[in-house]
């Protein structure tokens, strides 16, 4: 029998439930789940009946640990060390979701547990991992067509897409530091980091500059903590194979100037756009003939019933499993956070921060 915990029974819970229930072996599969809040919990059960539901974590955790339980964590970041590292402790694998702690702390913590149990640690940052455009992005990149790559463009702005304000306004947490960990860097940083080190496979990256703003509006809320920032940007050196490429990053949930985005990788010889998530399938080249541009477009919608929400759980079943997966687990998982704290440390000193992928630290 396969068991998945699932702690937490909001709105992201719902999603991993249907995950699951995309799964093979469905009658070799067993959901138990567990949130504090009857109101969340009774819900949940409503629409996923089989599933057995506990008000505390620890008591749902409470019965021997099997070889390939999975605890997926689905609650406010501020939990997700304490409840990781409960779940971790309790002889589990745990997916939990982004972003996956509140500092660089709690990941190395997590992780030395993780790796003291044998268990994984994944970060559900790998959402958007795997899809058709990407991977076709991947392969062009590989085949050289671009020549030297030197600049990749990573700009996602819009104006009033703010959680806990303009989208899901019931959660209230996400305005909150103490509770989010932040605010955009923490909700869409942890997904545009996971692609671009997905896609660049830097060795190291150098966050040489960064910004944080909170722009305002009149609809604000003011009867709640709201602390967090609505737009980032950053200047970024990542270091792949001996070749240093410069990443321009930009991501806003709010912001008063115009809304666009745009993701392009330029290369010596031609330059590639796509759209890493929502708006476009296409994957454009551009490359030049007798002195003239040529453009080639592609169209790679995603194929079959597993969709981008699915992901977290299909890969991490897959790696708990042994099988070959693009799962962003244990030490990928650490380094990618590691690069959404460097971009607050050096927004916030103004000093250049280093990080080195476990694999580069070893060799240094
Ligand atoms: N909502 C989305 O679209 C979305 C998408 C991707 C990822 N996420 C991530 O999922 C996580 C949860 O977000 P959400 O939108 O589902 O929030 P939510 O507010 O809808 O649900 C969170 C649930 O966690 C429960 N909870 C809090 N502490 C708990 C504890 N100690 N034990 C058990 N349950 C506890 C709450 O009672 C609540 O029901 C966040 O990290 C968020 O970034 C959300």
């Amino acid at each position: 029998m396969m068991r998945f915990y699932l702690i937490g029974a909001g709105v992201i819970a719902r999603s991993h439930a249907e995950a699951i229930r995309k799964l093979p072996d469905q009658e070799k599969i067993q959901v138990k789940v567990a949130d504090p809040n009857s109101k969340a919990l009774n819900e949940f059960l409503q629409h996923y009946p089989d599933a057995l539901g506990f008000s505390d974590a620890k008591e749902m955790l409470a019965e021997n640990a099997n070889e390939d339980d999975i605890v997926v964590i689905g609650t406010p970041p501020f939990t997700h060390y304490p409840l990781s590292r409960m779940s971790l402790e309790s002889g589990r694998h745990v997916l939990c979701e982004k972003p996956l702690v509140m500092n660089g702390q709690e990941a190395q913590n997590l992780l030395e547990i993780a790796k003291q149990r044998g268990k994984l640690l994944g970060c559900c940052s790998d959402r958007f991992i795997g899809l058709p455009k990407t991977e076709e992005v991947k392969r062009l990149l590989e085949s050289q067509v671009l020549g030297d790559i030197y600049k990749v463009t990573f700009v996602y702005r819009g104006q009033r897409s703010r959680p806990g304000v303009e989208y899901q306004p019931e959660s209230q947490w996400f305005l909150d530091r103490s509770k989010s960990g932040g605010g955009i860097v923490m909700d869409w940083g942890p997904y545009d980091i996971a692609i671009l080190n997905d896609v660049l496979k830097p060795s190291s990256i150098d966050i040489t500059s960064a910004w944080v703003s909170k722009p305002e509006t009149e609809a604000d809320p003011s009867d709640v903590v709201y602390d967090v920032e609505g737009h980032v940007g950053a200047m970024m050196k990542y270091h792949l194979d001996g070749k240093t490429v410069w990443v321009q990053y930009e991501r806003a949930s709010c912001t008063h100037g115009k809304p666009y985005h745009h993701v392009e990788i330029e290369g010596t010889r031609g330059a590639l756009e796509w759209s890493p998530y929502f708006e476009s399938d296409k994957v454009v080249l551009s490359f030049d003939k007798n002195g003239e541009v040529v453009t080639e477009e592609k169209e790679l919608p995603n194929q079959g019933e597993i969709g981008f929400m699915d992901h977290p759980v299909h890969y991490f079943y897959q790696s708990v499993r042994g099988e070959e997966s693009p799962a962003l687990v244990n030490e990928q998982t650490l380094f990618n956070f590691s690069c959404l704290q460097g971009l607050y440390d050096c927004a916030e000193t103004g000093i250049v921060q280093k990080l080195a992928t476990a694999e580069k630290a070893a060799t240094n």
